[in-house]
């Protein structure tokens, strides 16, 4: 495996976050169990009634700022290996909450976007945001009203930082996947990309994904357990 000084590229998902107390979104209980994708995460639903994305994002945030949601063990040995890797460290987030960056981690790639962001659609500014908005929410950069809406990435829209991604993936020696189902592209793709560039790569899960296949390790437990162990021995290689 890639020893310190080498590229590295961790990628996470919803099951990083899970023992945080934040819902994964497939699965029993998941996101999408009780609600629809096209109702409150798509650009049609947010033509058609932007009142229910509103209150979808909106909850979100509330429970993401709970007092009761802090970063757990895995975010933390994540921003730990950040500050002690010697090489290129990339983390590629397709999560939209901060607990990466409450944890200590930095630059954190938000492929999906953030919740703690609205984007106007009139100006474009991207504005850090932590109430609920709603249509009577007015843009700070350009004044107007009722054009804010979420800082995410939705479905038939495309990721965020996709071409510093592919550049890292491709230069990375290891590459580390943890708590995502493989089953939305392009981040299920990303094993496979960084195999083509010659990337060592993991999979940290809670049970195989539905890219398991394709990679060389596979460690699987719940992330507060296997991430810190995961770190430990790289960090102690
Ligand atoms: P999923 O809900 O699809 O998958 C979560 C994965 O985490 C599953 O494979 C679980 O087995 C695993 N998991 C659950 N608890 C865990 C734990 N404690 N430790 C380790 N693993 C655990 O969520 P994502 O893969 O993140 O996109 O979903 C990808 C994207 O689909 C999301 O970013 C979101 C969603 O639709 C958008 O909203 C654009």
């Amino acid at each position: 495996m890639a020893g310190q000084g080498r590229s590295m590229v961790v990628l996470t998902g919803s099951g990083i976050s899970a023992e945080s107390g934040l819902a994964t979104f497939r699965g029993s209980g998941g996101l999408w169990e009780g609600h629809r994708v096209e109702d409150v995460a798509t650009p049609q639903a947010w033509i058609r009634a932007p009142e229910i994305v509103h209150r979808f994002y909106n909850e979100r945030r509330r429970q993401l700022m709970a007092a009761n949601v802090v970063p757990n063990p895995a975010h933390e040995a994540l921003a730990r290996l950040q500050s002690t890797w010697q090489g290129r460290f990339t983390l590629v987030t397709q999560n939209v909450d901060d607990l990466h960056e409450r944890a200590g981690s930095h630059g954190v790639l938000h492929m999906h976007g953030e919740l703690l962001k609205v984007r106007c659609t009139s100006c474009g500014e991207v504005i850090p945001w932590q109430r609920d908005h709603g249509p009577e929410s007015v843009c700070e950069s350009c004044g107007r009203k009722g054009d804010l809406r979420p800082h995410i990435v939705w479905f038939g829209e495309m990721p965020l930082y996709m071409e510093a991604i592919e550049g890292a993936l491709l230069d990375a020696d290891l590459f580390v996947a943890i708590g995502t189902s493989g089953q939305v592209y392009p981040a299920a793709g990303f094993v496979e990309l960084a195999r083509r560039g010659g990337a060592h790569t993991v999979e940290l899960n809670l049970e195989p994904s539905e890219v398991a296949f394709a990679f060389d390790e596979t460690f699987y437990g719940p992330a507060t357990e296997t991430v810190p162990a995961f770190v430990d021995r790289l960090l102690g290689s």
